[in-house]
């Protein structure tokens, strides 16, 4: 009555589960082979540390959003309506960069968009106090206070696993943070081999940490004062042949132990600490430490390897700072959008 071969049956639902099967297998192999750090549950399971707090990846144009978005709220005279949270295409507003000419951060924003260079993360807290990523840093304030409720920490060293994490930004944008809560901060640049904390803040990177390491230099002359008030840098001075011995000296003790005295928090910006020594011979130093990782790209081997290596030498972890997370791809799970939930409500 039919034809005997082929069985169309048969072969739809073998494809139907082979087609399912390579799927799922595939899927379970990308997850697999991706073991890079992502989640505060990755850093837990593999760290065994707590997260401070995430840092999202940086866009100019996402931060003069979130910017003009914040300034448009603040100038609403009427409450907002239900059912008003209309796009900016459906009022007819421009979509440019959305800063006025009047605004505060107009002159970074035209710099910045006259410079072919893309704006960076650098300073954002202090050019940009309305955006995410401000926000983002103002609660990894609140987390590090907190979380040394009972045994206050003042100095901070600021590591991660491998370079270009996040460690120099990290500590100025904390530092801008800490400073804009009334605290008097002192950022030191103790990555004596590539320091860069000079070029963020617009300092000459002559007079510094080393200089007042090796000569008799007064600690006047390296304490520098920023255009950020209650926030002054040390930085990090002529690049030295023993790094690791300066930082381990006596002076430094010393200096660590006075700079505490004299300010709220000081904030170190250290080497990475698997390939280098550094970060440990000043990490036993100061009151605790905190590492940085970059998601989606450090991988749970250094992460382990890093808390490993700070347990060896008993030096206090105080947590985890995720970096450069990509916010449309993991956001909701991050954030709530804080200035769309009080527009809605
Ligand atoms: N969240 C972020 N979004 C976008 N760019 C970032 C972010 N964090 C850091 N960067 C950029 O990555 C680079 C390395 O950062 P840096 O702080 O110098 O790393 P490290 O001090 O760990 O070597 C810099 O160019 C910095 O501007
Ligand atoms: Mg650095």
């Amino acid at each position: 009555m039919r034809p005997s071969s082929p069985n169309k049956r048969r072969n739809l639902v073998l494809a139907l589960l082979l087609g399912l099967g390579g799927g799922v297998g595939l899927a379970f192999l990308f997850d697999i082979l991706d073991n890079s750090v992502k989640t505060s549950e990755d850093v837990e399971r593999y760290g065994g540390l707590p997260t401070l707090g995430v840092v999202p990846k940086f866009s100019l144009e996402g931060a003069s959003k979130a910017y003009s978005y914040g300034r448009r709220l603040k100038g609403k005279k009427e409450p907002p309506q239900l059912g008003a949270g209309k796009t900016r295409k459906e009022t007819g507003e421009a979509a440019s960069s959305g800063v006025d000419a009047t605004s505060p951060v107009a002159p970074f924003v035209a710099e910045v968009e006259k410079s072919e260079r893309p704006g960076t993360i650098e300073l954002v807290p202090h050019f940009f106090p309305n955006s995410r990523l401000a926000e983002s840093y103002r609660s990894i304030r609140t987390a590090l206070l907190l979380s040394s409720a009972d045994n206050p920490v003042k100095t901070i060293a600021v590591t991660s696993a491998m370079p270009g994490e996040g460690k120099t930004v990290s500590v100025a944008n904390l530092a801008v943070t800490l400073a804009q809560s009334g605290k008097t901060v002192l950022v030191v640049d103790a990555d004596l081999r590539r320091p860069r904390q000079h070029r963020l803040f617009k300092i000459k990177n002559t007079f510094g940490l080393t200089t007042y390491l090796t000569d008799s230099v007064p600690i006047k002359d390296v304490v520098k004062s920023t255009e950020i008030p209650n926030l002054f840098v040390v930085n990090a001075g002529p690049v030295p042949p023993n790094p690791a011995e300066l930082l381990g000296s006596e002076k430094m003790a010393r200096f660590i132990r006075m700079m505490g005295e004299e300010s709220d928090f000081v904030l170190f910006d250290l080497p990475p600490m698997l390939e280098i020594s550094d970060a440990l011979v000043l990490g036993a130093k100061v009151d605790g430490i905190v590492l940085v990782v970059w998601g989606d790209k450090t991988s749970r081997e250094a992460l382990k390897k890093a808390r490993e290596k700070l347990d060896l030498l008993k030096v206090r972890t105080i947590g985890v700072i995720i970096n450069n997370v990509n916010v449309p791809r993991h956001g909701a799970y991050y954030y709530k959008d804080y200035y769309h939930g009080y527009h809605r409500s």
